[in-house]
Formats: C-alpha cells, sequence, structure tokens
C-alpha cells in the first residue's frame, strides 16, 4: 500500500498541471446533498489522455466517478478513488446549414453548455436550462425536464474503458437511453469513464412549449425564442425547485413511476385530478410521483434534519447536518406512505451509494 501511494505521488507530481490529488477527502462540497462523508482519495483530471497512465498506477484499487455529485447520496465513506473530470471544451466537430455537431469534454458545467447554445443561436437543450451537473453525467441518467431530455440532442458518448485500456464512442442508438435510463446505468455501470459527449443541436426554430405552464411563461416574455424559452424554464425551476447551496438535495428523489393504463384507470375513479402522463408504450402511463406524495400529506413534512420540500415533493432535503441513513430512512417512510395510500411503488432515481 505504502508503495503504492509513493508511486500514485510521484505521477501527480508528474502530471502536476493536469491532475490534482486529494486524500482522505470530505465530500460535503461535493455532493449536493451535503452530507459529510469521505473519500480515500479523490483525483480531478483535465485531459481524456491522463486516464490510461492513471489507471495503470490504481490498478487493483476500488474507483468510480463522481462527476458533480449532483444525483448521488453517500451513506458511508468511500474506501477507493473518485474520478472526477474536470475538461471544459467544446469543439465543434461538424456544421452544415441546419446543424452543428460539437464534442465537449465531461466536466462542463451543464448549463454552461445550455447557456453556450442559446447565445449562438442553436435549438435542443434550451428546456434543459438550470438542471445541475456536468455534461458528462448528462447520458448517465439522461437528465430530462419540461418535454426534453439530453437523447434528444445526443449522438454519441466517449469514455474510457479501463478493463481493455482503450477508449470507446458509443453511438447513441447504443446507449439504451429511455426514461432516466441509459447503459451507463446498467451493463456500463461502474466500468467507465466518460470523457466527452458529441451532441447534434439545430439553427433553426424548434421550440418544445407544450410542458405545463412553459407556453404562458414564454408568451408572457414575448414569444418563443431561445433566450426567452431559457428564461422561462430558469424561473419555472427556481420557483420550484430548491438551490443546493441553500439548501442540501439532490433534485428529483424518486423517479415518476410507469403502471399498466389499468391501474392508473383504477386511481382515477378516486382521484379525477390526479396528472397523468401518456407514454410511447403502449398500454403504459406514467404518474407523478411529486402529486402522489403531496396528496398523501407529506409535502413540506420534516423528521429531524430531512424533509420533503415544501414547494416539490419528490424532492428530499437535507435541512442541515443529515447523514445519508437519516435521509434513506426518511425515503422509506416516503415510499411506505404512498404504497398505504395508493398501493403504488416509487423508486429512487438518486444514486445510493
Ligand atoms: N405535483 C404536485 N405536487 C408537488 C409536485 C408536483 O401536485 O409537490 C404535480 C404538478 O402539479 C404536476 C405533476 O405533479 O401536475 C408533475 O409535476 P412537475 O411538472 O413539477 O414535474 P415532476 O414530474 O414532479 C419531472 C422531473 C423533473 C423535471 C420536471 C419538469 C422526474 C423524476 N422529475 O418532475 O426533473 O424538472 O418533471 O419537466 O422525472 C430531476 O430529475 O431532478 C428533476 C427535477
Amino acid at each position: 500500500m505504502i508503495a503504492l501511494f509513493s508511486k500514485v505521488t510521484e505521477l501527480f507530481f508528474n502530471f502536476a498541471t493536469m491532475i490534482r490529488v486529494f486524500e482522505n477527502i470530505d465530500l460535503r462540497e461535493r455532493n449536493s446533498f451535503h452530507v459529510a462523508q469521505r473519500a480515500m482519495r479523490l483525483v480531478e483530471f483535465d485531459k481524456a489522455e491522463e486516464l490510461p497512465t492513471l489507471f495503470e498506477e490504481l490498478c487493483s484499487e476500488r474507483w468510480m466517478v463522481l462527476s458533480g455529485g449532483n444525483n448521488i447520496l453517500f451513506t458511508r465513506d468511500y474506501d477507493g478513488t473518485l474520478i472526477t473530470p474536470c475538461g471544459c471544451d467544446i469543439r465543434v466537430v461538424a456544421e452544415n446549414e441546419h446543424e452543428v455537431e460539437v464534442e465537449v469534454e465531461a466536466g462542463l458545467e451543464w448549463d454552461d453548455l445550455v447557456q453556450w447554445c442559446v447565445e449562438r443561436g442553436l435549438w435542443g437543450i434550451e428546456n434543459l436550462s438550470l438542471i445541475p451537473g456536468k455534461v458528462g453525467a448528462a447520458p448517465v441518467q439522461n437528465i430530462g425536464a419540461y418535454g426534453v431530455e439530453a437523447k434528444d440532442a445526443i449522438r454519441a458518448v466517449t469514455m474510457y474503458v479501463p478493463e481493455s485500456g482503450k477508449f470507446l464512442t458509443l453511438a447513441a442508438e447504443h446507449c439504451d437511453f429511455g426514461y432516466r435510463e441509459s447503459v451507463f446505468k446498467q451493463s456500463l455501470r461502474g466500468k467507465v469513464v466518460i470523457t466527452s459527449v458529441t451532441f447534434r443541436f439545430g439553427k433553426e426554430p424548434r421550440p418544445i412549449l407544450g410542458y405545463g405552464d412553459v407556453i404562458r411563461e414564454v408568451e408572457a416574455r414575448g414569444g418563443a425564442t431561445l433566450s426567452n424559452i431559457r428564461e422561462a424554464i430558469c424561473d419555472i425551476r427556481r420557483s420550484k425547485l430548491p438551490d443546493t447551496a441553500v439548501l442540501g438535495n439532490a433534485g428529483s428523489f424518486f423517479k415518476n413511476p410507469v403502471v399498466d393504463v389499468a391501474v392508473a384507470e383504477r386511481l382515477r375513479v378516486d382521484y379525477p385530478e390526479m396528472p397523468l402522463y401518456p407514454l410511447a408504450e403502449q398500454g403504459k402511463v406514467k404518474l407523478a410521483t411529486g402529486w402522489l406524495i403531496d396528496k398523501a400529506g407529506l409535502k413540506g413534512s420534516r423528521d429531524g434534519a430531512v424533509g420533503v420540500h415544501e414547494r416539490q415533493a419528490l424532492v428530499l432535503v437535507n435541512h442541515g447536518g443529515a447523514t445519508g441513513g437519516e435521509v434513506i430512512a426518511f425515503a422509506r417512510k416516503v415510499q411506505e406512505r404512498v404504497k398505504e395510500c395508493f398501493g403504488i411503488e416509487i423508486d429512487t432515481e438518486v444514486n445510493i451509494l
């Protein structure tokens, strides 16, 4: 172990400008729930080319990627190396009169990419404004909001595969994207480090305004320009979702459940006002977990330092000093209550470690 440590330190010294290493690190500021777990080591890298050497040195150690820490709940200390991508370059790789293809390094803040697109008149991800997290994490859970998902713009994902020592680029059609799902949460989970994502954006307007209050908010700003849509979405999000800098949270803690139409119709008898989202998949419908938790009377409820957010019941919050274990215990109670009230099981969306 000691030998390994000195080797690793030497490596980090040699690549001091591109790799930064932190031993026995407090993770409080690196997870949006702000739970105070620690990791044995965390390595930040800027350039993908550093990864083969880095993994050679860390070969037998436990590792995982920690990106922006916005969709993770640590319930214990991590006895291994966390790898955080920091490269932020955006490179135009192809362009014609209708579209632009750009390759973006995994460490760029997602919302900086949205801003970059809006400033250049590029359409596709404006509805995904203000989603916290980095570009490399976007394909993992196929982030989505207001009728758009990251998969709609993603063309390919490039990653390093430590087991083979090779880089691999996977076309979007092989990423198995679904609602908050992808191959990166399934068979490639824990096996790859995403280094860049390639997107295709449109030059012609193609506003998607059909979800909730979006059209009203956009029209109130004078119509469907890119900057009006971005501003409307940012305002809607700010009015409902807590700022992680102020109140620890990881966005939606639960997924919206997909159920058979028959199940939804039975519930609709007792709750005619219940929102339903028909899916392309035949005979299936998505329910709104936020509505179910709210209707179960839990919105704004609290148990010690953990609670349900008072403006969006899908979000659990750390009012200050909660441990990951306390958050999980509270989440279980919410799940049980929803099951008791509606007979519906809700799954967590956040990664629990
Ligand atoms: N609702 C309530 N009470 C609540 C919350 C919601 O009655 O406390 C109702 C709303 O009135 C609406 C329905 O439930 O009729 C759906 O609510 P909302 O439009 O706020 O969306 P959501 O289904 O709760 C999903 C995403 C969000 C995304 C929004 C907008 C998931 C798990 N969550 O939430 O994503 O911003 O749609 O598109 O799919 C995230 O993933 O972290 C996230 C915030």
